[in-house]
C-alpha cells in the first residue's frame, strides 16, 4: 500500500516539480546563462553514438584540388559562423553552444587546429547531417556529396600547410562579422540649473 502510494506521488509530483521549474523563469536560456550541470555530457553522448553508428569513410585525398575546393567552400558557407584564421567571427562567438573557431590552433594543444584530431567521417556526418538544437546547420541539400567531403578534408587538414591556390582563397575572403569597436565613451552629461 505504502509503496503504491509512493509511486501514485512520484507520478504526480515530478511532473509538478518540472513543470514549476520551467514555468518559474530562472532555467538558463540566454547565450550568456551558466549550463546545466553536464550539460556538455549529457549532450555528446547521444551525438557520438550516433556518428559513431553512421560514419564512413572515403577514398578522396587531401590533394591540392580537394584542398582548395574545400577552402573555398568554407569561405562561402563557413567561415560567417566559423572564422577565419585571425578573424574570429562574432555570430559564432555569440551562441550557445559557441561555433568552435575552426581554423585556429587549441589553445592547450597547438598541434591541433579546429577538428584536425577528429576523424574526417566525424566532420562530414556533422556537416552532412547539422547538430540538431545547436545552430550548426545540416548541408545535405546545399552542397552534394563530393562537396561535404571536400570541406570535411580541408577540416581534417586544417594544421597542415595548405597549397598556395587554398591559401590564397582563404587570405582573400572578407573578414566575417566581427565585434563592434567599444563604444566611444559617453559625452559628460550637460550641467543641470
Ligand atoms: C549559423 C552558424 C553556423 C554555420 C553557418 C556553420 N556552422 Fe558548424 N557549427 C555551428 C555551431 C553553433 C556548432 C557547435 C555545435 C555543438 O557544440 O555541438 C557547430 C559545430 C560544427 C562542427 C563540430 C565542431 C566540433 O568541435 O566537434 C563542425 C565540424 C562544423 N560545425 C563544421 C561546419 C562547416 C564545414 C560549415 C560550412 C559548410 C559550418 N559548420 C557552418 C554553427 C554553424
Amino acid at each position: 500500500m505504502r509503496f503504491l502510494l509512493g509511486l501514485i506521488f512520484g507520478i504526480v509530483l515530478v511532473p509538478l516539480v518540472v513543470l514549476a521549474y520551467l514555468t518559474y523563469g530562472n532555467v538558463p536560456v540566454a547565450v550568456s546563462d551558466p549550463p546545466f550541470p553536464h550539460e556538455a555530457q549529457l549532450v555528446h553522448m547521444p551525438l557520438n553514438a550516433r556518428i559513431q553508428k553512421e560514419m564512413v569513410g572515403t577514398h578522396m585525398e587531401p590533394d591540392q584540388p580537394t584542398l582548395t575546393a574545400g577552402a573555398r567552400i568554407y569561405t562561402e558557407r563557413c567561415a560567417f559562423c566559423h572564422g577565419l584564421h585571425n578573424k574570429p567571427a562574432a555570430i559564432g562567438d555569440n551562441m550557445y553552444p559557441d561555433a568552435p573557431q575552426l581554423l585556429e590552433a587549441h589553445r592547450n594543444d597547438p598541434s591541433v587546429v579546429g577538428v584536425s584530431d577528429d576523424p574526417v567521417g566525424e566532420t562530414y556526418w556533422k556537416v552532412q547531417n547539422g547538430i540538431r538544437l545547436t545552430g550548426m546547420p545540416s548541408f545535405k541539400t546545399q552542397l552534394n556529396d563530393t562537396e561535404l567531403w571536400q570541406v570535411s578534408i580541408f577540416l581534417a587538414n586544417a594544421n597542415k600547410p595548405m597549397p598556395p591556390a587554398a591559401l590564397e582563397i582563404l587570405n582573400r575572403a572578407p573578414a566575417p562579422p566581427a565585434d563592434a569597436p567599444t563604444h566611444p565613451p559617453a559625452p559628460e552629461p550637460i550641467a543641470q540649473q
